[in-house]
């Protein structure tokens, strides 16, 4: 269990994390969600005593990290993976790491194996893949064995193979009941990864709720649907005093109608009564990129400049606001200062 209360930090005149407070619960893998400059990797830190708070306190397991006694053994953590000494073998960055803790040095060749670089454990860690260091931190994490585990963007620049891996791999934890926070910015990968969500914007809170309550509550749920007569069925659904909207043929099948706010069974019935034949009825889920997007619009850091893809904006549902910029990629655009915000 992790709970931060009014978690703050300053950097001199900036307000990296503002006034944060949530909890991430065991059993479960918790997302933690922010445009870039978020405040993630600052939360991080502090929950693992690296930085200290301006304000505000965080505790694992009802403890600061400066509090805890063999804090390996209670918390685990992969923040940079090239956090390793090149020349070091992996094998042997794990002993010093495991001596530290007073962890036997058998549990060296037990991590190693579980995340499968028992092959190449005598390399030295400068020469490994970024797919081979994520492995190596991961490992690291595990060592003491711990119940609370604390990953930042864990499948940066890996590969599908990779990614599943990971998420297999958090999914194993949580269920052998650990607290797995984690953030990432591929948000797809989040939606199947993370059953709860901590999503922030401008270091302060947005939302924390359950990843399939995100999605609804912030993107529209819709029924898309299509038969032989589209006009009657048109005039069918506006004589209902329903919302259609037209999608014309393309990547996603034939031409369509659109109709938000309804249901599946309503528009079934309907179609039904007057004898319409329907060739698609299907209910379209909002993505958590969408609801990201939403509720993050506000709180970006960064915004890409007037030659941002048009794309972009509309992806976010009319907000009007570019999509952040992926984990690992310099910002497309200046810093802003975007209104309402008060952290610089
Ligand atoms: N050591 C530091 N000194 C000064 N400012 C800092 C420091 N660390 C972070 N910041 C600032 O704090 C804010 C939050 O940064 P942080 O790295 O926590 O964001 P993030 O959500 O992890 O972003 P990203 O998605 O890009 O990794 C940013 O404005 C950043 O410039
Ligand atoms: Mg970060």
């Amino acid at each position: 269990m992790i709970e931060a209360q009014g978690l703050t930090k300053r950097y001199g005149r900036t307000v990296a994390v503002n006034d944060l407070s949530f909890t991430v619960a065991p059993g479960k893998v918790t997302g933690f969600l922010g445009p870039n400059g978020a405040g993630k990797s600052t939360t991080m830190r502090m929950i693992l005593g690296l930085d200290n708070p301006s304000a505000g306190t965080v505790r694992i397991n009802g403890r600061r990290y400066a509090e805890l006694h063999h804090p390996l053994r209670q918390v685990g953590a992969l923040l940079d993976a090239k956090w390793v000494h090149p020349n070091r073998s992996a094998r042997s960055h794990l002993r010093w790491i495991a001596a530290s803790n007073r962890i036997p040095v058998k549990r060296v060749d037990e991590v190693l194996e579980v995340v499968g670089l028992t092959s190449v454990a005598g390399k030295r860690a400068g020469g490994f893949s970024l797919g081979m260091s994520q492995r190596l931190g991961i490992a690291t994490a595990l060592l003491g064995d711990p119940g609370v585990l604390l990953f930042d963007e864990p499948v940066n620049g890996l590969d599908p193979e990779g990614i599943l891996w990971i998420r297999q791999f958090m999914h194993r934890l949580a269920d052998e009941g650990r607290t797995v926070f984690v953030s990432s910015h591929l948000l797809s990968e989040m939606a199947l990864t993370a059953q709860d969500l901590v999503v922030i914007g401008r270091g302060r809170l947005i939302a924390q709720t359950s990843t399939q309550e995100f999605i609804d509550n912030a993107s529209e749920s819709a029924v898309r649907v299509r038969g032989p007569e589209m006009e009657r069925l048109h005039g069918l659904l506006t004589g209902q005093g329903l919302t259609v909207r037209d999608v014309p043929a393309g990547a996603d099948g034939p031409a369509a109608l659109l109709v938000p706010n309804a249901s599946t069974e309503q528009i079934g019935e309907l179609a039904g009564t007057v004898g319409l034949v329907l060739h698609e009825l299907a209910a379209q889920r909002g993505s958590l990129e969408q609801a990201f997007i939403q509720l993050t619009g506000q709180d970006v850091e960064y915004q890409a400049g007037a030659g941002a893809p048009a794309g972009a904006a509309a992806a976010g549902g009319g907000t009007g606001v570019a999509v952040p910029p992926p984990a690992g990629e310099a910002p497309s655009g200046v810093p802003l200062n975007v209104p309402g915000g008060d952290a610089r």
